[in-house]
């Protein structure tokens, strides 16, 4: 009989393991910005992922618990370069790494950060070691190509749907379905079963990356935990701003392009403005279908899976479920 789990335990099993983590001493300026953002909690999805998807095959989660970190570790490292990217003030409701310090330390921390994932890796069996190391590789060459797209595309005026989705594939979605894939592989698995949670987790993950997208304008403040309105400061070509730019018409599009193309303005003022131009053209009914597509085709992958243990299957999809409505 499996016992049933629960995602309250993982985490509380993921969070002392965290917490005991060992990055390095000195120089403080180094190490300490590492404790700093991988201390403020964040959601842990990732990692929670990998236990899960463990879970699905063998009962010793713990046993996992390592290469787990490891994805986490990694995930907050391109968190710390991203706000430096995206010139961000705010990471679950703290200073960011680059404000509270600067940029450089920022950086070289990141850097550092990289490594350490690596370290927690070399404790895979031996036996699986390679092919795990492959597809994290493959995996975070894909998050930086993701991450320059993202860049390359702040000043380009026309960006399709599609281009915007492959973008956000690359960013943020295959390092979701990396963690499910890395799960099944740790537990023993075949191609097959390994493939099928990484097909759910890309998919998950590009709803994922539309709801973050979402929250950057329709967060509660309070909540959030990020300054929100950031990506329309940066004209970052969310699929918001290119359903919007595909949608308005007349002085409505004239009012978009004005604010796109204006150098100097006042941060809150053309926050509020976009924002009001999204509302007049239904903006945010449109991203949440299409959220709602990807996370169904996720599901319709999901049901494919052969797995015994329902039980945790059942957590499994409760938890990505959850990511639909999440508020942060
Ligand atoms: C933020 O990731 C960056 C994206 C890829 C959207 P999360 O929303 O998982 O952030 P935390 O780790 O929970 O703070
Ligand atoms: C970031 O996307 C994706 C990665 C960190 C790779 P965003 O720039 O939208 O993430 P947030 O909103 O800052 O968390
Ligand atoms: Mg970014
Ligand atoms: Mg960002
Ligand atoms: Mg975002």
């Amino acid at each position: 009989m499996n016992k049933t789990i629960s995602v309250n335990d993982i985490l509380q099993d993921l969070e002392s393991h965290i917490e005991n983590l060992n990055y390095g001493e000195s120089p403080k300026e180094l190490y300490e910005p590492i404790s700093y953002i991988m201390s403020l909690g964040g959601k842990r999805i990732r990692p929670l992922l990998t236990l899960l998807s463990y879970s699905l095959f063998k009962n010793d989660y713990r046993q996992a618990l390592s290469p787990a970190a490891a994805v986490e570790v990694f995930h907050n490292f391109t968190l710390m370069h991203d706000d430096i990217m995206d010139d961000a003030p705010l990471r679950r409701g703290k200073a960011t790494v680059h404000e509270k310090w600067n940029p450089n330390t920022a950086i070289l921390s990141g850097d550092v950060m990289l490594v350490r994932a690596y370290d927690l890796l070399v404790d895979i069996d031996p036996v699986l070691l390679p092919k795990c190391i492959r597809l994290f590789n493959r995996t975070a060459a894909e998050v930086c190509e993701g991450q320059q797209h993202d860049m390359n595309f702040e000043s380009m005026d026309e960006v399709e749907e599609d281009t915007y989705i492959n973008m956000i594939r690359l960013k943020t979605a295959v390092l979701l379905g990396f963690a499910l894939e890395l799960g099944a592989i740790l537990a023993g698995r075949d191609e097959k079963e390994a493939k099928l949670l990484y097909d759910f987790g890309v998919n998950i993950g590009i709803g994922f990356q539309l709801k973050d997208d979402l929250l950057d304008v329709y967060a509660d403040k309070a909540k959030f935990g990020k300054q929100v309105g950031g990506d329309i400061i940066a004209n970052k070509k969310t699929f918001l701003l290119i359903k919007a730019k595909e949608l308005a018409s007349g002085a409505i599009k004239e009012d978009l392009e004005r604010w796109i193309a204006s150098k100097d303005f006042d941060k809150e003022e053309k926050v509020k403005a976009v924002t009001a131009i999204y509302d007049k053209l239904h903006i945010k009914t449109l991203t949440e279908k299409k959220m709602q597509e990807y996370f169904d085709l996720g599901f319709s992958q999901f049901e494919k899976l052969e797995v015994s243990n329902q039980d945790t299957l059942e957590v499994l999809r409760q938890l990505t479920k959850d990511l639909i409505n999440r508020e942060k």
